[in-house]
C-alpha cells in the first residue's frame, strides 16, 4: 500500500457500516422507549456541539459515540411512531438503505450520459408515481428536493408561458408589462408566496382568495377574481390549487378550478404535496380529487410514501414548457439526444442532482402498490378511530374534518362559570396551547397546531409507517390526561367554583 492520502478501506467501511446498522437497529427496536424529543436550550445544544475544528482525523467509534450521545437524543424523531407533527412523514427501511447505496454510488443524475441507469429509473418511478396519483404518465416530470421548489419552478414556467419566450432573455424589469397575478386560497402553503417573491412577481400579487367553510377555494370565487383583474388590465399568470392543505387537510375542487382556468387560458398548478398519494388508500379512492386537469402538479413521496427526505415528484402536462424555461446547455454539458433520453437538468434549474429515484424504486418494489395501499389505509382508519373518540368526549371536538388522516381537535371544557364568550375562547386557546406544550415537552408524543376561526387547534397528523392503534390510543390518553390536569389548574387559579370538567374518560 502506498502512503498516499486515502479514504477508509472498503473493509473498514464495512466494519463501521455494521456498527452503524447495529445502532440504527437498536434505535428502531427501542424507539417506543425513547422520547420523541428531549427539550434542550439552543445555547446548551450549541455549547455541547461546538468544538474546535479537528486538526487530525478521529476514530469512527468516537464519532459514532458522540453522535449517539450528543446528536440523536436531541433531534426530533420524525421516525418515531408517536410523531404526529406537521405532516408526519417517515423513512421506511428500504428507503433508508437506498439512500446509503445512492450515496455510495454518488451518481450525478444531471444528464442521461452522466447517469444513464439513474435517469432511466427516474423515468420509471415518475411513471409509477403518476399512475398512483392519477396523472398522465406522458407528462414531463422530474424529481426535485421538495414541494416548495417545485411550486417555484411551476410558477416560473407559468410566467414564461403567460408572457412569451422573450421573458427568458429580457427579464421583466424595466419593461412595460402588466401587473402579473397568481391566484390561490387563503389556505395555500407559504411556498406560493415565497415563489412569487423569488420570481419578482411580488407577494402582493398573490391573491389569497377566501376559502369556503370547508377550507376550499370555490370556482366562482376564482372566476370572479380573474374577471375583475382582466377588466383592470392585470395579467393572470397562474392559479395554485391545493389538495391537502397544510392547516386542515382541505382539498380544492380541481376539475371545477381547471374549467375556470381553461376558460381564461390560465395555468393551473396543483400542490398535492400532502394529499396526492392518499387516493391510493381504497377508502379514499372515490373521494380524492381528480388531478388530471392540472397543468403542473407536485406530490411528495417524502410526505406520504415513506421516502426519506428529500424527494418530490414534479409534473407538467404542457409538454416542453419546463424545458422552455429551464433548458440552457453550455458546451461542457452537451449530450447526444434520442427519444428515450431525458436530461433532467433541462427540467429545473438544478444541475448536480442526487439519485433520488433509487429510494422511491426500492420502496415501491418492497411494498408494492397493495402494500402502500394497506399502509395508507391503516393511517386513515387510525384517524377515524381518533375522530370517533373525540366525538364521544363531551369536552373535545373536531372543529373541521378532512378526508386525510389529519385530525384537528380542540379541548373546550364548559366548566368555568361567568366567563364572557371572548374570555371563554381565550381560555380555550390557552388550554390547547398548554396541552401542545406539555405533551411535546413530555417526549411522549409530538403534535403541532394551527389557528382557525374557532381559535387554537391541535393538529394530529397520522401517517408514520410505525404508528399502531396502541400508539394512537396512548396519544389520546395523554391528551385527555394533560387537558384535565391543565384545566383543573386553571380552574383553581381562577378561584372560581367550576362546574368542573366532566370526567367521562374516553378509552
Ligand atoms: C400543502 C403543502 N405544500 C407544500 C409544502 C412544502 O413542502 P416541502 O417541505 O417539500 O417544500 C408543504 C409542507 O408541509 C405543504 O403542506
Amino acid at each position: 500500500m502506498t502512503d498516499e492520502p486515502r479514504d477508509w478501506l472498503p473493509a473498514e467501511f464495512e466494519e463501521h457500516g455494521r456498527e452503524l446498522l447495529a445502532t440504527i437497529r437498536e434505535h428502531f427496536e427501542s424507539i417506543r422507549d425513547v422520547p420523541v424529543t428531549v427539550p434542550r436550550s439552543s445555547a446548551d445544544l450549541m455549547a455541547s456541539l461546538r468544538t474546535e475544528l479537528p486538526e487530525t482525523g478521529e476514530d469512527f467509534a468516537r464519532i459514532l459515540g458522540d453522535t449517539r450521545e450528543q446528536v440523536m437524543p436531541y433531534v426530533v424523531h420524525w421516525n418515531h411512531p408517536s410523531f404526529y407533527g406537521y405532516f408526519a412523514n417517515s423513512a421506511s427501511f428500504p428507503g433508508i438503505l437506498a439512500e446509503t447505496l445512492s450515496a455510495a454510488l454518488n451518481v450525478n443524475a444531471m444528464l442521461w450520459k452522466s447517469g444513464p441507469a439513474a435517469s432511466a429509473l427516474e423515468r420509471v418511478v415518475l411513471g409509477w408515481l403518476a399512475q398512483l396519483v392519477g396523472y398522465p404518465e406522458e407528462a414531463d416530470g422530474v424529481l426535485v428536493n421538495g414541494a416548495s421548489l417545485a411550486t417555484l419552478y411551476a410558477l416560473a414556467a407559468a410566467r414564461d408561458a403567460a408572457l412569451g419566450d422573450d421573458v427568458r432573455v429580457l427579464g421583466t424589469a424595466g419593461r412595460d408589462l402588466p401587473v402579473l397575478r397568481v391566484y390561490t386560497s387563503d389556505q395555500a402553503h407559504s411556498s406560493v408566496e415565497k415563489a412569487a417573491i423569488t420570481l419578482g412577481l411580488g407577494q402582493a400579487n398573490v391573491l389569497k382568495l377566501r376559502s369556503d367553510e370547508q377550507g376550499r377555494l370555490r370556482a366562482d370565487t376564482l372566476d370572479e377574481a380573474i374577471r375583475r383583474d382582466l377588466a383592470d388590465g392585470v395579467k393572470p399568470v397562474a392559479v395554485v390549487a391545493t389538495v391537502g392543505t397544510t392547516s386542515i387537510g382541505a382539498a380544492d375542487p380541481v376539475p371545477a378550478l381547471a374549467e375556470v382556468c381553461a376558460r381564461h387560458g390560465v395555468w393551473l398548478h396543483v400542490d398535492a404535496a400532502y394529499g396526492g398519494f392518499w387516493r391510493v388508500a381504497p377508502s379514499l379512492a372515490d373521494s380524492a380529487e381528480d388531478l388530471t386537469a392540472a397543468d403542473s402538479l407536485v406530490v411528495n413521496p417524502h410526505k406520504c410514501l415513506y421516502a426519506p427526505m428529500e424527494v418530490t415528484a414534479f409534473y407538467c402536462r404542457r409538454r416542453g414548457a419546463l424545458a422552455r424555461t429551464f433548458r440552457l446547455v453550455p458546451e461542457y454539458l452537451t449530450s447526444p439526444q434520442d427519444d428515450e433520453i431525458v436530461d433532467f437538468m433541462d427540467l429545473s434549474p438544478q444541475l448536480g442532482r442526487s439519485f433520488r429515484a433509487l429510494k422511491v424504486w426500492w420502496i415501491i418494489r418492497s411494498f408494492g402498490r397493495q402494500g402502500l395501499a394497506d399502509r395508507l389505509e391503516h393511517s386513515v382508519r387510525l384517524a377515524e378511530w381518533l375522530r370517533g373518540e373525540v366525538a364521544r368526549h363531551p369536552d373535545w371536538r373536531c372543529p373541521v374534518t378532512s378526508i386525510y388522516p389529519l385530525v384537528c381537535l380542540r379541548f373546550e371544557p364548559e366548566g368555568i362559570r361567568d366567563l364572557t364568550e371572548s374570555d371563554r375562547r381565550k381560555l380555550h386557546d390557552m388550554l390547547n396551547a398548554d396541552i401542545v406544550g406539555d405533551l411535546n415537552a413530555s417526549g411522549d408524543a409530538f403534535v403541532s397546531h394551527t389557528v382557525l376561526d374557532d381559535g387554537y387547534v391541535i393538529r394530529v397528523s397520522i401517517g408514520n409507517i410505525h404508528t399502531s392503534r396502541a400508539d394512537v390510543e396512548r396519544l389520546w390518553r395523554r391528551l385527555t390526561e394533560i387537558a384535565e390536569r391543565r384545566y383543573a389548574q386553571c380552574a383553581d387559579a381562577a378561584s372560581a367554583s367550576p362546574a368542573g370538567p366532566r370526567h367521562e374518560t374516553a378509552s
